[in-house]
């Protein structure tokens, strides 16, 4: 049951790979979409903040009392970077000019404003660029404000959203890799939907265990997104996602899931019943660059181990987090250079790929891909006419 790529994929979807115009354009687009930014773990304190990228802008969200906001990441007078590091905690103050901000974002503490600038900080009327913030679990999503009603987080999250708001709730704080990729981001997402490439680039893990049987796992979509199940079951998504909801979900298999546009959430079986919850981005950076980020953590899922897994568990656990965490970088090392070398001969590419009955997930990214691009044309036409309207 091989499938034509040419129903899902457009003829000309390499062009962002290979044009900096039209990668300008499509991130643009994609900048409407909610899109994974970071952890609530690493906004527990008020005052906590952390910096993102959301669609090649940089963002920075920040916990004020109960609430969260998020603000692109460019200050109001002359466009300094107000956040220069990854995470902090500390109020909204830029380092060029010392401008500052409050929670709304507007600018209330400016340096001898009276002198320079004839009124007081209030009535100057700067102030920055807010985005829009949601939670799913652990997970923070942002997206660029527009003018109309849009889907909520949990709207765009369908029926996949408490399953990653359960896979997300971690007992530690996650631990955290980042690699740059050579490659678009798109080849990594294709990457990781193809479960035809495991023998050839993984030999030595996945590989090892030959090629997976299409009869013997699940696809399935929900909303813009598709999971991977590693059994045959029929419902097992719907039965996951129930479960999860009422908190009785026990993990048996390895899943996957990808989030339009960018993210990645699993649960890996480490060894024996132990499971890791793995979270990966693939963050635009350019039409031949991006940066993947990865997280792992202990799957929060109760496990009946046996009485002497259990008592082993303080001496076992540090061994299986270090060989899973081996695994993990070899295996996005190996993904990643294949991205690389395909990115090397993108410009050649002219057509849409031949697809097996187990790369099928990678053409319904590209669609997928495709629509929410073609809302953020939508949506960047309303915004132009709103502007001209006011
Ligand atoms: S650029 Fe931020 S205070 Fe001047
Ligand atoms: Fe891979």
């Amino acid at each position: 049951m091989a499938l034509s790529g040419d129903s899902v994929f457009a003829s000309d979807w390499a062009r962002t790979l290979t044009d900096p115009l039209a990668f300008a354009h499509e991130q643009r687009c994609l900048s409407y979409a909610w899109t994974f930014l970071g952890f609530t773990t690493d906004l527990a304190k008020d005052g906590d903040w952390f910096r993102a990228t959301l669609a090649t802008r940089s963002v920075f969200v920040q916990r004020f009392g109960s609430e969260l906001k998020g603000f692109e990441n460019v200050c109001a007078h002359r466009f300094y970077p107000l956040r220069t590091k990854d995470r902090g905690n500390g109020p909204i103050v830029c380092g060029f000019h010392h401008w500052r901000y409050d929670g709304d974002g507007c600018a209330i503490g400016i340096p001898k404003c009276q002198e320079n600038f004839g009124t007081v900080s209030r009535a100057l009327g700067a102030r920055l660029k807010p985005i829009e913030i949601a939670t799913c679990g652990a997970l923070v999503f942002g997206r660029f404000p527009a003018p109309e009603k849009r889907e909520s987080l949990a709207e765009f999250l369908a029926a996949g959203f408490p399953i990653l708001a359960a896979l997300s709730q971690s007992r530690a704080t996650p631990r955290a890799l980042s690699m740059p990729v050579a490659a678009n981001w798109r080849l990594n997402l294709h990457i990781n939907l193809d479960d035809y490439h495991t023998v050839a680039i993984h030999p030595t893990t996945f590989g090892r265990n030959g090629y997976v049987r299409r009869e013997d796992i699940s696809y399935v979509r929900f909303g813009l997104h598709s999971a991977f199940l590693g059994t045959s079951k029929p419902d097992a998504f719907a039965e996951m996602a129930a479960a999860c909801a009422d908190g009785s979900f026990r993990a048996t298999h390895y899943c996957t899931f990808q989030i339009l546009p960018n993210l990645i959430v699993s649960l890996l079986r480490s060894d024996g019943d132990f499971f890791h919850c793995y979270v990966q981005q693939s963050v635009p950076v350019a039409h031949d660059r991006s940066v993947q980020r990865i997280w792992v953590h202990p799957s929060p899922f109760q496990a009946d181990h046996s009485w002497f897994i259990r008592w082993t568990r303080p001496l076992s656990d540090p061994i299986r987090n270090r060989l899973l965490w081996h695994y993990v970088r070899r295996v996005g090392r190996e993904d990643n250079s294949a991205c690389e070398r395909l990115q090397e001969v993108a410009h050649q590419v002219d057509r849409p790929p031949f697809l097996s009955a187990i790369e099928e997930r990678v053409g319904w990214f590209e669609q997928s891909y495709r629509q929410l691009v073609t809302e953020g044309e939508e949506m960047q036409k309303c915004i132009n006419l709103h502007q001209m309207n006011h």
